[in-house]
């Protein structure tokens, strides 16, 4: 519910149990009251009062300062003299920016983003609008709520009603300013093969932050950042996060005074960005989104995933059960054939798998990582017949079929680039750098989103396939763009994003029913831009079950199960006879959408029958990853991951535990069943739900690494 109280000047933006308030001020000003639980707001953050040195705005008086007030969207050198959301450069030559607010409105639902992904559906959107005399550029930020995930979506829109050009040069549309607390700052860092591990750090006096500047949101960073209470903890005390719907270049920082006042931003990276917005043009940010807890960090983390689960993912999928796939990556790498994915689809389904996803190496002259791309056209060497006739095989057999692509990517020694050498993103008068040997197609190209788009839709109409695994193998460089004026060269990142989401559009609207699986070198564009087309991505190439456990860990408090692609992978790193045996690998990969990548046509009958019935254990509990409620239980030891999902209706769970520490404990503390209700698994072992902290539930110690699924079902 959104309130404007008229006499305050005040607006109350309320979900099911937080509540966001603002409080116009002296007509212009829009200044922040509070964020946090419902029915908590005070309304005095917002005093004015005399600070020394401080700017003020003299028709106000001596104690209005923008430097000292918290507000909603702070402007460049206009009397805020902090880290500020907004620059534009006037085309007086100057970037000094002040919007005043001028009215607002306040609708049902939200404004569709044509050209971003966003959040679908929300309640209800107030839209604050601005306007700056001397840029003569409208603002517009919007606040969408969704109360039953308790969150709240910002974006804005800038209008340009004047007649000279100017240039957005920030455009952080999110910012939150915290009147003080003691605050940890929580984000996912990480590496190639090493994604998004947990890292957490005192909110200290100054800046923190994170970005990309690697043309997807990165193997090092995800755009996402939350800040804790520093006594919270998973089930108790406060926290807020922010998440960024975008797969590209970003920034999210954290400014802390030394009289302890915080503001955080989010938005798109000032470094690698800047728009030119003409007479007339108007230019939107991609969106955030907000949400508070009061209780602990998996409450944080359940609101994020449930606003991701229904409004993000393609609703079509989002809550649908997801195919167990056979791919052929780790086990061929690019050498395979019709002849012998054919042996493994046979295997894959005396093993009741569900699909064969023919990885990287069926198109072009992909023979290597040195090739091929760009040439979306079967290699008819491999496939003698054609797509269409091996996708009728599969089918006969009984199983789906999958398909790899990177559309975004070119190899230099490709038909398209002897063609084209124009449609490779790079500076003028310099020479492109390669990474995995592949150059970066010039997305801010139309014309080469529309070549891309429809040398696949030739390739793959008439082929029977159910999923598209969409990889994205190198970061940008020397980010030029052939298409584009000089002074347009600093939109090209940006440009290139917008290509590359409407590449995603165009290909997911031609082929509906597909469901895509998202993917960059592992889990480099793991992020709700992506999730917005493709509702799962492959989490990281590194698929040694102990080393997934923290990628995993962290990837769940930002990003629901489903999101997350794991399979049980015998590589030639990690090798079955000198790692973890098949059991526990499976219990890792149960943290999200299950799939097996080995030789499965080398397995012994006692492995085979293990995989099946993994496989049946799975089915029973995909339910509860794909709807249910997330927690991570506290006071867990190093070594130890436990991941417990609890039906929405608390009737059922599933509770994943590894141990990889020295410490082994036979009991563990749950939380979230319900208290008064008994559970039992299908061997007859019970659990009583009673207290929501201390139940207890045996822990199983095996061989080297404990593991346990531990399935319970009110009786
Ligand atoms: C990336 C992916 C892998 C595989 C290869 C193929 O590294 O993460 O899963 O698809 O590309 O080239």
């Amino acid at each position: 519910m959104i309130i404007f109280d008229d006499k305050n000047k005040t607006f109350r933006l309320k979900t099911r149990n937080t509540e966001y308030a603002m409080r116009i001020v002296h007509e212009k000003y829009v200044v922040h009251l509070y964020y946090g639980g419902k029915n908590h707001c005070r309304g005095d953050a917002c005093k004015e009062k005399i600070v020394d040195f401080a700017p003020y705005i003299a028709e106000v008086g001596e104690s209005f300062s923008l430097d000292t007030i918290p507000t909603e969207l702070s402007f460049f050198d206009s009397g805020d003299t902090k880290d500020v959301a907004v620059k534009i450069k006037n085309a007086n030559g100057d970037a000094t920016t002040l919007f005043y607010y001028k009215t607002y409105r306040v609708f049902e639902g939200r404004e569709e983003l044509k050209d971003l992904p966003h959040s679908r559906g929300g309640d209800q959107t107030l839209e604050l609008i601005y306007f700056d005399e001397v840029s003569a550029c409208v603002l517009r930020s919007y606040y969408t709520i969704f109360e039953e995930c308790d969150t709240i979506v910002r974006y804005a829109k800038f209008e340009n009603s004047g007649k000279n050009t100017v240039y957005i040069e920030q455009a952080s549309a999110c910012q939150l300013d915290i009147a003080g607390g003691d605050y940890s700052l929580v984000t996912l860092a990480g590496d190639y093969c090493c994604e998004r591990n947990i890292a957490e750090s005192p909110v200290h006096v100054g800046i923190q932050g994170i970005y990309s500047k690697r043309g997807h949101s990165s193997h090092r960073s995800n755009p996402f950042l939350a800040l804790k209470e520093k006594s919270a903890s998973e089930n108790k005390g406060e926290a807020y996060a922010f998440e960024f719907v975008y797969s590209g270049d970003f920034e999210a920082r954290v400014e802390k005074s030394f009289s302890g006042k915080l503001r955080v931003l989010m938005g798109l990276n000032r470094d690698t960005f800047s728009w030119c917005l003409e007479s007339g043009e108007t230019f939107y940010t991609p969106e955030t989104i907000l949400t508070y807890s009061a209780e602990g960090m998996n409450k944080l983390s359940q609101n994020l995933h449930d606003h991701i689960r229904g409004h993000i993912m393609p609703p079509r999928f989002a809550y649908a059960e997801r195919p167990v796939v056979i791919n052929t990556w780790e086990a061929m790498h690019f050498n395979f054939d019709e002849s012998k994915a054919l042996q493994y689809a046979l295997r894959a389904k005396s093993l009741d798998m569900d699909m064969i996803v023919i990885d990287d190496g069926w198109y072009g002259n992909r023979c290597n990582d040195a090739s091929g791309l760009g040439d979306w056209y079967v290699n008819r060497k491999k496939f003698t017949e054609g797509l269409a006739a091996f996708s009728e095989k599969v089918h006969a057999i009984g199983l789906k079929l999958g398909i790899w692509i990177e559309p975004e990517m070119i190899s230099p020694n490709s038909d398209l680039y002897k063609k084209h050498p124009d449609w490779v993103l790079c500076s003028r008068g310099r020479k492109a750098s390669f990474g995995r040997k592949q150059l970066v197609l010039d997305l801010a190209n139309d014309e080469v989103v529309d070549y891309i788009v429809n040398a696949l839709k030739r390739t793959l109409f008439g082929v029977k396939f159910e999923y598209i695994k969409w990889d994205f193998n190198r970061c940008l460089s020397e980010a030029g763009s052939a298409v584009l004026p000089a002074e347009r060269q600093s939109e090209t990142k940006h440009r290139f994003m917008l290509g590359s989401y409407r590449m995603h559009r165009l290909l997911t609207e031609a082929f509906p029913d597909v469901l895509f699986e998202g993917c960059s070198g592992g889990g480099g564009r793991f992020d709700a831009g992506m999730l917005y087309y493709c509702p799962q991505i492959w989490a990281s190439d590194n698929t040694d079950p102990v080393c997934r456990l923290p990628i995993q860990k962290g990837t769940l408090l930002a990003y629901p199960p489903s999101a997350l692609s794991a399979h049980v992978t015998v590589t030639r790193y990690n090798k079955l006879e000198t790692s973890p045996d098949l059991s526990f690998r499976f219990n890792v990969a149960c943290d999200g959408i299950l799939g097996y990548e080995m030789d499965i046509t080398r397995l012994d009958a006692g492995q085979e029958t293990q995989i099946r019935d993994q496989i049946v254990r799975y089915k029973a509990i995909q339910h509860l990853l794909l709807g249910g409620d997330v927690y991570i239980p506290s006071d867990l030891q190093n070594g130890e991951y436990a991941t417990l999902i609890v039906a929405k209706d608390k009737s059922e769970f599933v509770l994943l535990y590894r141990n990889t520490g020295a410490e082994k404990r036979d009991r563990l503390p749950l939380c979230g069943l319900k208290p008064s209700a008994e559970y039992e698994d299908a061997a007859g072992n019970r659990i009583k739900g009673d207290s929501l902290e201390f139940s207890n539930v045996c822990i199983q110690n095996k061989s080297d690494y404990s593991f346990l699924i531990f399935y319970g079902k009110i009786i």
